[in-house]
């Protein structure tokens, strides 16, 4: 089973796309407010019933009803509203987690656990530290998305197929992500032959800000934050091996330890199955410190 405690917007929209894709029999949507995840449950089996989809998705405000889960997703928890950053929600959201994880480890003690809650960075170390799994059980979903914008800038500079854009986005989820350029091409074409300097940094600098614009426009991401969780949680229960950034637990990789941060990693059944340690240049390296020390002090304020 797949349980998602958050039965928010995204909350929602990952338990939409995870039935459609048919990830599994059952999704449980969790969460405190009384009505919300019924509801939504209700209004996505209205369409799995449509499509003739055999997936049962429930709601409840018990979390004992996630006995048996086989991922739990979090999205519990505050939303950006616009002009803010992700790091200004540390203080309210990791209010949350020690009682949210505490659940987990009475009900889910052998789930894979995948934090969406922001700040993403800060909320996946809590998450570990308060639950006390294994790190290779925790994929917090960030980097994913980031990376579905960055390719999403890349098609509309380049003009060729989505499907043709490769790419790596790691780092914070948060002011000092990394798209990686020279990690990134179009069927297989190096992006630094494709397009200039230039441009190459307005799409990383788009990249970095356009969540905060449709923010601004919409009060929200939901579609794709919900997209990408589930294509997570696809990795998992497929055992697709994805190589995809996660923001996880390091002990050592990238020369840190004691933080969570993106890193491209393999992602199969039993969860984080490998971290790839890519070779950074002096400039990926100075970012990818950047972010790991911002990452650090938000975690030391905790
Ligand atoms: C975003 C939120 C999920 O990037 O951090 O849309």
């Amino acid at each position: 089973m797949i349980t998602i405690i958050g039965a928010g917007k995204v909350g929602g929209d990952a338990a939409l796309f995870s039935a459609l894709r048919k990830l599994d029999d059952e999704i449980l949507l969790v969460d405190i407010a009384k009505g919300l995840p019924q509801g939504e449950a209700m209004d996505i089996n209205h369409v799995l019933a449509e499509l003739g989809v055999d997936v049962d998705v429930r709601g409840t405000n018990d979390y004992a009803d996630m006995a048996g889960s086989d991922i739990v997703v979090i999205v519990a928890g505050a939303g950006r509203k616009p002009g803010m950053t992700r790091m200004d929600l540390l203080k309210i959201n990791a209010g949350i987690m020690a009682g949210i994880a505490g659940e987990i480890k009475k009900h889910t003690p052998d789930a894979i656990l995948m934090p969406v809650t922001n700040p993403l960075d800060p909320i996946v170390h809590i998450v570990h530290k308060e639950t006390g799994f294994e790190r290779s059980r925790i994929a917090g979903m960030g980097g994913m998305l980031d990376l579905s914008r960055f390719r999403e800038f890349i098609h509309r500079a380049v003009g060729h197929s989505r499907d043709s854009i490769r790419g790596l986005v790691i780092g914070e989820h948060g002011v000092n992500m990394l798209p990686l350029v020279r990690y990134s091409s179009v069927s297989g074409i190096p992006l630094t032959s494709l397009l200039d300097g230039p441009k190459l940094d307005e799409i990383i600098e788009s990249t970095k800000k356009v969540a905060a614009k449709v923010i601004e426009l919409k009060g929200a991401t939901v579609h794709a934050p919900g997209n990408a969780i589930s294509s997570l949680v696809e990795s998992v229960v497929r055992d697709k091996k994805q190589l995809v950034p996660v923001s996880t637990p390091l002990d050592g990789e990238y020369g840190y330890s004691g933080i969570a941060l993106g890193v491209p990693a393999v992602i199969g059944r039993r969860g984080v199955e490998k971290i790839i340690e890519l070779d950074l240049n002096d400039a990926e390296r100075t970012a990818m410190d950047t972010a790991a020390k911002n990452v650090q002090d938000a975690i030391s304020t905790i």
